[in-house]
């Protein structure tokens, strides 16, 4: 069941509403429409998801 979330990326804080399981990355590339992120292997082993996150 989807929930709210706020986020706030690159400075800029939007909310959205996803399913809690749904990755960050799909997140970023769909609702910010942010592209540089990918996915790649899906091992966690390329790196072409990787993003800097903090809280
Ligand atoms: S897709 Fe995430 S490390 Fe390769």
């Amino acid at each position: 069941m989807p929930q709210d979330f706020t986020l706030r990326v690159n400075g800029k804080s939007k909310t959205i509403s996803a399913d809690p399981e749904e990755p960050l990355l799909y997140i970023l590339r769909d609702e910010f429409n942010l592209k540089g992120a990918k996915y790649g292997c899906g091992l966690q082993q390329c790196g072409a998801c990787m993003v800097i996150a903090d809280s």
